[in-house]
C-alpha cells in the first residue's frame, strides 16, 4: 500500500526541506551557483545548513565527488577551507573559475575587453562535432572567441563563458538541452514555451550575455566570500587519489544509471580539448542498473570513501546526501568502515511540470 502524504511528511527535517515560496530559483541559482548548467548539483542552502551543523569555521572540508563545487563555494562563504575532487575535467574547470580569488580590476578589463571583440571569426576549419552541432554562423563565433580567449590572463573565465554559450547554441530544442540525442535543424513545436521555435542560428548574442553575467557574478561572490580562506581542486578519479588532511566530508556521489556527468558537457570537452575519463566514472547511466553495474558501483564508492577516510581523523563526520532508493549505502558504509549515526530525510522541492513528483532523499551522517 502507498504510504499517506502524512507518513510521507512525518519524519522529514524541515530546517533542510524549503518550499518554492521560501527559496525561490534566484536564491538557489545566486551569484557563481549559476555560472553554468550541470545536472545533478545540490542546493547551496543545504550545504549551508549542514557546513553550519558538523563543521565550524577555520576547518578544512573534502568534497570527493565535488561536481559544479556547490561545497566549494559554500564554504568559502561560510569561512571554512575546501578541497574538491571530481574525475570529470570540465567540472574541474568550472571550480576553479568559481573559486579562484580574482585581482576585480584585471578581470573586469579582461572580460570588457573580451566582450567588445564577440563576433571575431577565424579561418579554422571546424571539426565534424561542431559542423553537426552548431549552424554555421553560430561555429564561427565559437571559434572565433575560442582563438581570443588565449589573449587573456583569466583565460579560464572565457573557457566557460565559452562552452555556456555553446551549450545555449547547439541545434537543440529548448526542452532538450540535457541530453540531445540528434541535432534539430527545423522549426519545432516547444512544449517549454508552448509555441513554435526555430534552432540558434548565431552565439554571439550569447558570448555577449554570458561574458557580462559571469562578471556580475564572480564580482557578487567576492563581496560574500570570507577573508582568507581557500579551495584546492584536484582532477581524478577518487579511489586512488593522494589527498592532505581534512575535518571532515561532505558531498553528494553519484547515483548508479542516473547521469553521464562527462556527456551531459559533451560541448565543453569537444571544444576545449579536454582529458576526457569517462571509463573512470562512478555508477555512469551508461552502465546502466543490471546487477553487476550496482556491484561495480557499491565497489567504487566503497573505496573512495575508504581513501576519504584515511585522510581525516578518527570520528570527523561524514555528511552524504543521496536518494538512496536501492538501500545501498548502509552496506556501502560498513565496507568503507563507516558507522551510519543518523539518517535525515528531506523534501525535494522539484520545479518542472516534466520532473513533477514528490521526491525525498537522505541526508546520511556516518564517522
Ligand atoms: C552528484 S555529482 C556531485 C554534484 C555536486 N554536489 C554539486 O553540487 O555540483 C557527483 C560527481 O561525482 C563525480 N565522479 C564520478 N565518479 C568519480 C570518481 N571515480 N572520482 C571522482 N569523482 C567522480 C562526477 O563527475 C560528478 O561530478
Amino acid at each position: 500500500m502507498a504510504p499517506t502524504q502524512d507518513a510521507l511528511y512525518a519524519d522529514l527535517d524541515l530546517e533542510l526541506s524549503w518550499s518554492e515560496r521560501d527559496l525561490p530559483e534566484r536564491e538557489r541559482t545566486r551569484h557563481v551557483h549559476r555560472l553554468h548548467p550541470y545536472l545533478g548539483k545540490f542546493i547551496p542552502q543545504l550545504v549551508e545548513v549542514l557546513l553550519t551543523r558538523y563543521f565550524r569555521p577555520g576547518q578544512h572540508v573534502l568534497d570527493p565527488f565535488a561536481g559544479s563545487g556547490t561545497t566549494l563555494v559554500q564554504a568559502l562563504e561560510s569561512g571554512l577551507d575546501a578541497t574538491g575532487a571530481d574525475v570529470a575535467a570540465f567540472n574541474c574547470l568550472l571550480m576553479e573559475v568559481k573559486t579562484r580569488a580574482y585581482n576585480p580590476f584585471v578581470l573586469e578589463q579582461d572580460l570588457r575587453a573580451a566582450h567588445a571583440r564577440v563576433g571575431e571569426t577565424t579561418a579554422e576549419r571546424p571539426s565534424t562535432y561542431v559542423r553537426r552541432w552548431f549552424a554555421t554562423q553560430a561555429a564561427r563565433e565559437l571559434l572565433g572567441f575560442r582563438a581570443l580567449v588565449e589573449d587573456y590572463e583569466h583565460a579560464d573565465v572565457l573557457r566557460v563563458v565559452l562552452t555556456r554559450a555553446a551549450r545555449s547554441a547547439r541545434r537543440t530544442t529548448h526542452f532538450d538541452l540535457d541530453f540531445p540525442s540528434e541535432p534539430c535543424r527545423k522549426p519545432y513545436w516547444c512544449y517549454k514555451h508552448r509555441r513554435e521555435c526555430r534552432p540558434v542560428e548565431t552565439s554571439a548574442q550569447f558570448l555577449r550575455r554570458y561574458t557580462l553575467d559571469t562578471l556580475a557574478r564572480l564580482k557578487e561572490f567576492a563581496r560574500v566570500r570570507a577573508r582568507g580562506r581557500a579551495v584546492s581542486v584536484i582532477h581524478g578519479d577518487m579511489r586512488e587519489l593522494e589527498l592532505g588532511r581534512f575535518d571532515g566530508v561532505l558531498t553528494s556521489p553519484p547515483y548508479p544509471g542516473l547521469i553521464d556527468y562527462h556527456e551531459q558537457h559533451r560541448y565543453a570537452y569537444e571544444l576545449l580539448g579536454l582529458d576526457d575519463r569517462r571509463e573512470l566514472e562512478l555508477g555512469p547511466a551508461a552502465a546502466g542498473t543490471s546487477r553487476v553495474a550496482l556491484a561495480n558501483y557499491s565497489d567504487g564508492i566503497v573505496a573512495a570513501l575508504q581513501n576519504a577516510r584515511e585522510s581525516l581523523p578518527k570520528n570527523a563526520p561524514f555528511v552524504i546526501v543521496v536518494n538512496d532508493r536501492r538501500d545501498l549505502y548502509p552496506d556501502i558504509l560498513e565496507r568503507a568502515g563507516l558507522r551510519l549515526e543518523e539518517r535525515l530525510r528531506r523534501h525535494v522541492n522539484r520545479r518542472t511540470g516534466r520532473r513533477a513528483g514528490e521526491f525525498f532523499e537522505d541526508v546520511l551522517i556516518a564517522r
